[in-house]
């Protein structure tokens, strides 16, 4: 069992909780007290002479229950777990849904195959249906990636009449869909990493080298930016907050090219490819919002005969293993960790407090860490 790589404050406190809930041993420790306590309820109600055998056994299972749920404990080993990832076909999303499963069942007890987990396809109608069956088939939580984030208030609407909680992940809904949950008392919750924190460390990465980004000393830095799926919230942060911590540095900026690559290696490789034909010695920076992204720009600046940190800079996030490794090899400027173990458990720690009738914060932010050739050998050894 692979332990815990990183995981933030929140992460950390929800373990503690889960040690008691969720894990082998913790179940049984939470059955020992609930025990004890049942025992202890007995024993009071025979030593009163007045309770009937009947009334001590219910006042014995109300105590167990008490018990349970004062250490926020359930047990998983019945609970169905239903996830839709919004396409299997995204280098992130698979290196999260994997350690979400194996979160899951190795470390909080839930069984394999009560975790099921589907391709959404990039169809959010088909995901929609996937979430409904869900529901028919009584599943006692989701976890959901959504196709479309704006689908958010439909989706938990269907959850919340069904009484199932919701774990939002990767895709932030609407700020004002998460304050109806908490004003409202939805059992739904948003697992993340606030994307405006990634722009500003791709940012900082270009400020930090030698050039400060103006490799051709014209007082400025002219770059193109690779978009993700511009529906999506980490993208649009992403372009912009990488490009405002250089304004905010007081530096100078011209963007030559803002084109979407929805996440995708190959449609990235293509649009860096023309953008360098179109603006050659000009583009000093290629900014990425992904790592996969930046693999296909890196195989474009290749092809064209140029060499990263020497007379271009390239950028991504995600900490693919790849990437890092190409940071390392000093062909990818850098990267940011987007922490996939720490949002995967974090995502799984939730479940398991709703599961148990806890309220549960709207909003569960994970740090990122900013990757340079200074750190990225360490980064690789946790990724591994
Ligand atoms: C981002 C990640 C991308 C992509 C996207 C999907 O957080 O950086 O690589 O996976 O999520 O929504």
């Amino acid at each position: 069992m692979r332990l815990t790589k990183r995981v933030t404050a929140i992460a950390a406190a929800s373990m503690m909780a889960v040690s008691l809930a969720g894990c082998s041993g913790g179940s049984n420790e939470t059955t020992a007290a609930a025990t004890t306590a049942a025992t202890e309820a007995t024993t009071t109600a025979a030593a009163t002479e007045a309770a009937t055998t009947a009334a001590a056994t219910e006042a014995a299972k109300e105590a167990a229950t008490t018990a349970a749920a004062a250490t926020g404990s359930v047990d998983v080993s019945d609970k169905k777990v239903g996830i839709s990832i919004y396409k299997f076909d995204d280098n992130f999303m698979t290196l999260y849904r994997t350690e979400l499963v194996r979160y899951l069942t190795e470390d909080l007890g839930f069984k394999a195959e009560n975790v099921v987990v589907q391709d959404g396809k990039g169809d959010q109608a088909e995901q929609t249906n996937q979430i409904q069956n869900f529901i028919t088939q009584k599943y006692d939580v989701l976890i959901l990636n959504l196709v479309q984030a704006s689908s958010a208030s439909e989706v938990t609407d269907m959850c919340k009449d069904a009484g199932i909680p919701v774990v939002y992940i990767n895709r932030e809904p609407d700020a004002s869909e998460e304050e109806r949950w908490a004003s409202e008392g939805i059992a739904a919750t948003y697992v993340g990493c606030d994307a405006r924190q990634s722009g500003t460390f791709q940012g900082e990465e270009i400020l930090e080298t030698e050039t400060k980004g103006d490799i051709n000393g014209d007082g400025k830095v002219s770059y193109i930016m690779i978009q993700g799926d511009p529906e999506n919230v980490d993208a649009q942060y992403r372009t912009e907050f990488s490009v405002k911590a250089l304004t905010d540095a007081g530096v100078e900026v011209e963007e030559l090219l803002l084109q979407r690559g929805d996440w995708d290696q190959a449609k990235a490789q293509q649009i860096a490819q023309d953008a360098l034909n179109q603006h050659g010695d000009k583009i000093e920076v290629i900014f990425c919002n992904n790592d996969a992204m930046a693999l296909g720009a890196l195989q474009a600046i290749e092809a064209a005969g140029r060499t990263v940190n020497e007379d271009i800079y390239l950028v991504g996030v995600d900490a693919l293993t790849e990437a890092v490794q190409n940071v390392i090899d000093g062909k990818q400027t850098g990267t940011v960790f987007n922490d996939h173990f720490a949002q995967a458990q974090t995502a799984g720690d939730i479940a398991v407090k709703l599961l148990s009738g806890e309220a549960v914060d709207p909003v569960n932010m994970v740090d990122y860490t900013k990757v340079t050739q200074e750190n990225a050998q360490a980064i690789l050894d946790q990724l591994k």
